[in-house]
């Protein structure tokens, strides 16, 4: 074996969860990136001479974190429609059904032109960067041609992701870009296709994206068109559409019993708050999904949700757990650590990634955002609570450094 070459080493404070600790603060420590991009070492300040000579870096290399500096992972978006990010926080005045057929499906027609997808996904894929999503698991739409060009996209500016053609598969040759298997949702598939897509996904061992209980008209609709099943999730179920490379976004009017069925299928939910409350679909109660050993990511779900940023779906899973407990003094309220989790580590487990990415582990690729909280402004003017994009001032994939934009 040929020693790995160590490309960053960086000192400071980094911030991460682990399966005991939704937060843990690593202080004076130095993490060093081989030129793999993966995490070759994290080891207290102490050690850096000796660290310089096993590794063969210089001490001069390394890159110090300010006082109010820290590395966190970088966040994983478990949802969220690239398609539609042209009309972001324009159109919240309907319910999903009506929704999806006045703006939803005209907006999508429109990527049969590959100018107007690519002007559309440049923007969202550099927007989600900048925002700190490492990691994406997006929709497109049915067009094949401009679902392969969001995928260079990704590639292009760095960012791993996992794109869905919705309604069928196709294939990819980037390294941390890959296809997921993407029947849009149960009311406009046929249970035909349904069971092809579920063959494709199980031969091939891909993931699969779907909508699930998202409103109750919605699951209404589904009780009509699957007589036959039981539930919601007894059709995805049926159609060999659980797997634990699954995540259904939504999930408000989940039962406990089809809940059960994600946990033993280890299927994930992707919570999309800001979707729920501005389509006034429902309040997913997370505390509950957990509670059922259940994997749940966050996900911004643009354009149901108007924010293509992660730290607005970490506010308002806050805020939708607090409206929970106002409505239920007994319901246990999330923590800002534990909703911190659920944007990194968590995401990375809804995505069945947690082998590869999530937190700061040895082995692990190194997605990790440099946070400084206090620029633009200074100390004086430090509110930590409104912090935004501005704040996170490098983006690491896979050890290469995404933003700021080398065109920048
Ligand atoms: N259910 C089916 N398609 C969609 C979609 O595009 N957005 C949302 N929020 N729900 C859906
Ligand atoms: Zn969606």
């Amino acid at each position: 074996d040929t020693p790995a070459r160590i490309a960053h080493v960086f000192s400071g404070t980094f911030v991460h969860s682990t399966p005991r600790a939704a937060v843990e603060i690593l202080q004076n420590c130095v993490l060093g990136v081989d030129d793999k991009g993966k995490i070759a070492f994290i080891e207290k300040h102490q050690d850096v001479v000796s660290l310089s000579e096993i590794w063969g870096f210089e001490t001069s290399d390394i890159r110090q974190l300010g006082q109010y500096e820290f590395l966190m992972p970088g966040m994983v978006d478990t949802h969220i429609h690239a398609s539609q990010y042209s009309y972001a926080g324009t159109a919240l005045d309907l319910p999903l059904l009506e929704w999806l057929n006045t703006y939803t499906f005209p907006v999508e027609a429109k990527y049969k032109d590959l100018d107007f997808a690519n002007d559309v996904y440049t923007k969202v894929v550099r927007r989600t960067l900048k925002n700190g999503t490492t990691t994406a698991c997006y929709f497109a739409t049915i067009h094949t041609d401009a679902s392969l060009l969001l995928g260079e996209l990704a590639d292009r500016f760095g960012q791993r992701a996992l794109v869905g053609k919705v309604c069928m598969d196709y294939n990819s040759a980037y390294p941390n870009v890959k296809p997921v298997v993407t029947p849009r949702f149960a009311p406009s598939c046929s249970s035909s296709l349904l069971s092809e897509l579920g063959e494709i996904a199980n031969n091939n061992k891909l993931h699969v994206q779907s909508h699930i209980s998202e409103n109750k008209e919605e699951v209404e609709l589904v009780k009509t068109l699957f007589p036959g099943c039981k539930s919601y999730t007894d059709v995805y179920l049926k159609h060999n559409l659980l797997t634990d490379r699954t995540v259904m976004a939504h999930g408000c009017h989940l039962t406990d019993e089809e809940l059960e069925i994600f946990r033993e299928t280890g299927s994930a939910v992707s919570h999309c708050p800001n979707s729920n409350i501005s389509i006034c679909s429902g309040m997913l109660n997370v505390r509950n999904v957990l509670n059922h050993n259940v994997k749940l990511g966050l996900g911004t779900d643009v354009a149901g949700g108007y924010s293509p940023s992660m730290l607005d779906a970490m506010r308002r899973t806050l805020d939708t757990s607090k409206a929970l407990t106002i409505q239920d003094p007994q319901h246990k309220t999330l923590s800002f650590e534990e909703v911190f989790r659920l944007a990194t580590l968590g995401g990375s487990e809804a995505l069945s990634l947690d082998d590869q990415i999530g937190n700061f582990v040895v082995g692990k690729d190194f997605d990790a955002l440099r946070v400084n909280v206090c620029v633009p402004d200074g100390p004086i003017d430090l509110f930590p609570g409104e912090g935004d994009d501005r704040n996170i001032t490098e983006v690491y994939m896979a050890g290469r450094r995404v933003v700021p934009f080398p065109d920048t």
